[in-house]
């Protein structure tokens, strides 16, 4: 189905917000961070930002920033804990707001015992998979129409089962890495006809992730499109075998296929954070010493929210959605209580002007989601990666939203969307 327009919002993902731990079975992630010498100072998300008790103040936040939509993920191993009691109460409490839910059902938390049969190198986990779709299209699908079936999968496979700095933290050679893209691109499938067996108009994407090439002049553009679309040999950080199998039946070459008939997707959701600059010949531009970067060191590239978006469109022809942008910098509460990012202030407007742009070029663009509402668990690098909108005391807890916060909150009141 054709996605209503879901404006300017905000995301976020179960295991990084909700804590709560108690309520939910043990997760691949609960186990990582348990394992000494993967994540940083051995930082947990048991609590986090306690989300799963203060939703309502959260989800507050979200109506004074006059948020349209909000993107967050459920955690399967809560719903094999506590059952859909919470993701039932948070759905209500958008809707109440006037917000509209975007729902994602897997941000790499997977239950620790389907690990155990074997995660994503077992086939069991594509059945499992499309029965928890069934599962969340049933117990929300009447109040939820847009949904994201995975979030970058490129990440937690190539991560998870690759370089295994990211839970389950295995490390197998590339061709199993691939077996494992192709029974990733059965389970998405599988779970897409189960979701739409219950109801046949569901919005359905993926939030894909992936280096989105920028042309450094106009003679650059071809070379830039064309590296956007090119695949690597020895890892999974590319766009094309997490999208093309859906839209055209096809896989890169030497590439296992899955044997999924094309499903193509209602909408393009894009995760951009940072890409590379290139020149006419495709070569990868050196950036000046000490040119911008975030905490992470990761380069402040906007024109992404350009070239993604147009590069996208013109390939899928699909109306796109950014499904995470943001940056992480060194934020603190100062001593009269304020929290002065003036940094993330300028990443964003420098960003919103980039998409304003790929509208200009006539990209249907459906919403943009800010990563992320709060400061939270950034996987192996813990708390100390802030990415909020709310800064988090994660001894006390208190939110307190920053001056991003606020400019954010006057950009979507003097820019209503698509205005
Ligand atoms: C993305 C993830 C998200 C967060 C941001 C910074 O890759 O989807 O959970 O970690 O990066």
């Amino acid at each position: 189905m054709k996605p209503p327009v879901l404006g300017w919002g905000a995301a976020t993902s179960s295991f990084q917000i909700e804590g709560g731990r108690s309520g939910r079975v043990e997760s691949i992630w609960d186990r990582f961070c348990a394992t000494p010498g993967k994540v940083f100072e051995r930082h947990h998300a048991d609590v986090a930002c306690d989300h799963r008790h203060r939703w309502a103040q959260d989800l507050d936040l979200l109506s004074t920033l006059g948020a349209q939509s909000y993107r967050f993920s459920v955690s399967w191993a809560r719903v094999l804990g506590e059952g859909w009691g919470f993701y039932d109460e948070l759905v209500d409490g958008l809707l109440a707001r006037g917000i509209t839910p975007v729902v994602n059902l897997y941000h790499w938390d997977l239950p620790q015992i389907f690990e155990e049969e074997g995660g994503w190198l077992d086939d069991t986990i594509v059945e499992r998979f499309a029965g928890y779709a069934h599962d969340a299209a049933q117990q929300l699908g009447d109040r939820v129409r847009v949904w994201l079936t995975f979030n970058e999968p490129n990440c937690f496979l190539g991560d998870g089962y690759g370089s295994g700095v990211h839970a389950p933290g295995k490390q197998v050679p590339t061709e199993v890495q691939r077996l494992a893209v192709a029974r990733w691109a059965r389970a998405h499938g599988a779970a897409v006809r189960a979701m739409r067996s219950v109801r046949p108009d569901f919005a359905i994407s993926i939030a894909l992730a992936g280096s989105v090439y920028v042309p450094n002049n106009e003679s650059a553009i071809a070379a830039a499109r064309e590296r956007t679309w090119s695949v690597p040999e020895g890892n999974l950080w590319s766009f094309l075998p997490f999208i093309e199998p859906f839209q055209t039946g096809t896989w890169p070459d030497g590439w296992p296929a899955s044997g999924e008939p094309a499903q193509p997707l209602d909408f393009i959701t894009l995760n951009l954070y940072s890409g590379p600059r290139v020149d006419a010949d495709g070569q990868a531009l050196s950036r000046p010493w000490g040119a911008a970067a975030n905490a992470m060191g990761w380069p402040v590239e906007p024109d992404i929210l350009e070239w993604g978006p147009r590069f996208f469109y013109e390939r899928y022809g699909l109306p796109v959605l950014i499904g995470e942008n943001g940056v992480c910098t060194p934020d603190w509460v100062t001593a009269q209580g304020t929290v002065p990012d003036g940094h993330r202030i300028d990443f964003m407007h420098r960003h919103l002007v980039a998409l304003e742009r790929a509208q200009r070029a006539g990209v249907p663009l459906l919403g943009y989601h800010a990563w992320s509402l709060l400061d939270n668990f950034e996987w192996a690098e813990g708390y100390r990666r802030r990415f909020g909108l709310v800064h988090v005391d994660f001894e006390t807890l208190e939110r307190v939203p920053k001056a991003s916060f606020e400019w954010y909150r006057d950009w979507i009141r003097t820019h209503p969307w698509g205005g």
